[in-house]
């Protein structure tokens, strides 16, 4: 495809929105250069008016690393009626097994802040999100920059956080793994605080009750609104994320409201120190 894309960063300092790519059409060697290093200087990009269908929106992400599956795929949804691949999966919200007995969403409420599979012992790098079925309100899905929050904390606290691991875990059946509490971008050589409220559990060589103060000191900080972007979803819209520098979370939707989104994602690496 040709490389007259454009690339237009939020004024927020999060996130950049790319206009001049079909994304059906598989982008050469020196646009996905581009790409990747504008997400891991932005943290997401947003390409809206995109037409995909799974295997579109598959070999997109294969050109930044290898597609993978998710370990918990369909804990929380239900794969819709013709979805087939192993390397996409649902995030649905108003079809059928979702709903309780009064027909409403069992899982509109907010999620917990987090980066996508920090539970692994090799984290995922990307994600990509394509709206298949948005609400016409609600649901939108909030990035926080863990680059800009961990520039801004002063350098006592940096020098503290500094040697630290921190350890994470989802659920039972995946064991919990430890990383350090600040990574450095492969590409960017830039550093960001790698903890989520909703799976990092503990400060090793800490006790409980100081790692638990330090950590809400740290979810406390890198979730100010100077920090974070609001994706508000239109059909057609695909954020790609690189999770080495960002954590995301959705908000609630109206639980009668129905929302089908379409995730992939590139198998993971080991995180740098
Ligand atoms: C996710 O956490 O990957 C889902 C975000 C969303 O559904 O908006």
């Amino acid at each position: 495809m040709s490389s007259n894309f454009q690339i237009h960063p939020h004024p927020s300092g999060t996130g950049a929105d790319v206009t001049g790519i079909d994304m059906r059409h598989v982008p050469t060697d020196d646009v996905i250069d581009a790409l990747a290093l504008a997400t891991a200087k932005h943290c997401v990009l947003r390409f809206r008016e995109q037409s995909l269908d799974e295997a579109a929106q598959v070999a997109f992400v294969a050109r930044f690393g290898k597609p993978q599956g998710h370990p918990a795929a369909y804990v929380g949804g239900k794969r819709p009626e013709g979805a087939e691949r192993d390397d996409v999966f649902y995030l649905t919200h108003g079809v059928d097994a979702d709903l309780d007995e009064e027909g409403r969403n069992k899982a509109a409420t907010e999620l917990h802040w987090h980066t996508d599979l920090q539970y692994m012992p090799e984290p995922q790098v990307y994600s990509l999100l394509y709206g298949v079925e948005v609400p016409p309100e609600g649901g939108n899905t909030e990035f926080c920059n863990m680059t800009a929050a961990y520039d801004a904390l002063d350098d006592a606290m940096k020098l503290r956080v500094g040697g630290l691991q921190a350890t994470h875990w989802y659920v039972r059946k995946i064991p919990p793994v430890t990383h350090p509490v600040v990574r450095t971008h492969p590409l960017t050589r830039k550093k960001a605080l790698y903890v989520s409220p909703g799976l990092t559990r503990r400060i090793e060589g800490l006790s409980e009750q100081e790692g638990k103060e330090l950590l809400e000191l740290l979810f406390m900080h890198s979730t100010q609104r100077r920090f974070v972007w609001a994706q508000q979803w239109r059909a057609g819209d695909c954020v790609f994320w690189d999770n080495r520098c960002t954590m995301h979370r959705r908000l609630a939707l109206d639980p009668n409201a129905k929302r089908v989104m379409r995730r992939s994602q590139t198998v993971g690496e080991p995180v740098l120190v």
